[in-house]
């Protein structure tokens, strides 16, 4: 099997150049912030606070999630509930952040990650996939682009869905969510050991899709 692990902060374009990888090269994408996302959500609504880890514990035996495929695109599903466009708010981005925080969240999800990878191959885009998820992935790709770039991509796309927001409040909470995501105490994201760094701040989709490519065939080759 081949398993590509993408990490990296959010909005730098992991999961538009992952899908396009997948497409081209036959791979599954597994996008697995839908998974923090839906375990947000639910807790979401519930009125649970974000903080309150030991509410959002006892919620995860309540709670079953399922990933599938609609002509090759990510549906996840939360007790049987399509919840891929509900997981998009910008709320629920914060309560996911919240929630990948706790070690039993972490634990709770592990395994479904690693059986995508088992199965197929797989692009699987996320913060702790090549440090924890899948220590022994073909390649792991640590994908960055400024900050600034990052906060207009995900405004773009934000203000395309319809959602009422600025730029100035969503360059705050992506800067805020990056520094939760990258100093927690628990699979922080931080770039694996054996991971090649990516920069894409200069470079068009078409141009990363393309170098992406070459770095798992590679890769790929060198495995053999
Ligand atoms: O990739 P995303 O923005 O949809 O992820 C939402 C949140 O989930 C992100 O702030 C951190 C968390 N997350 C994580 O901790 N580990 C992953 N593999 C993916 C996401």
């Amino acid at each position: 099997m081949i398993n590509v692990a993408i990490d990296g902060p959010s909005g730098a374009g992991k999961s538009t150049i992952a899908k396009a990888v997948a497409k081209k090269k036959g791979f599954i994408y597994v996008d697995t912030g839908a998974l923090y996302r839906s375990i947000g959500l639910y807790v979401s609504r519930k009125g649970i606070a974000k903080e309150d880890k030991e509410s959002i514990i006892s919620c995860l035996p309540e709670i079953s999630l399922e990933l599938k495929y609609v002509e090759g695109v990510q549906r996840v599903y939360l007790n049987s509930e399509d919840v891929s466009e509900a997981i998009r708010m910008p709320e629920i981005s914060m309560y996911a952040s919240a929630v990948s925080s706790v070690q039993e969240v972490r634990d709770f999800l592990l395994g479904i990650q690693r059986d995508m990878a088992k199965k197929y191959d797989v692009i699987m885009d996320g913060r702790d996939i090549g440090t924890v998820i899948l220590p022994d992935a073909t390649v792991k790709i640590f994908m960055t682009a400024s900050n600034e770039g990052r906060a207009k991509r995900r405004y773009k796309e934000l203000c395309e869905k319809g959602v009422e927001t600025t730029y100035e409040e969503v360059l705050r909470d992506m800067t805020e969510r990056d520094r939760a995501d990258s100093t927690r105490a628990i699979a922080p994201a931080v770039p694996a050991e054996d991971a090649i760094m990516f920069d894409n701040t200069e470079y068009g989709i078409e141009e990363c899709v393309d170098r992406i490519i070459d770095i798992i065939e590679e890769a790929a080759a060198k495995r053999g």
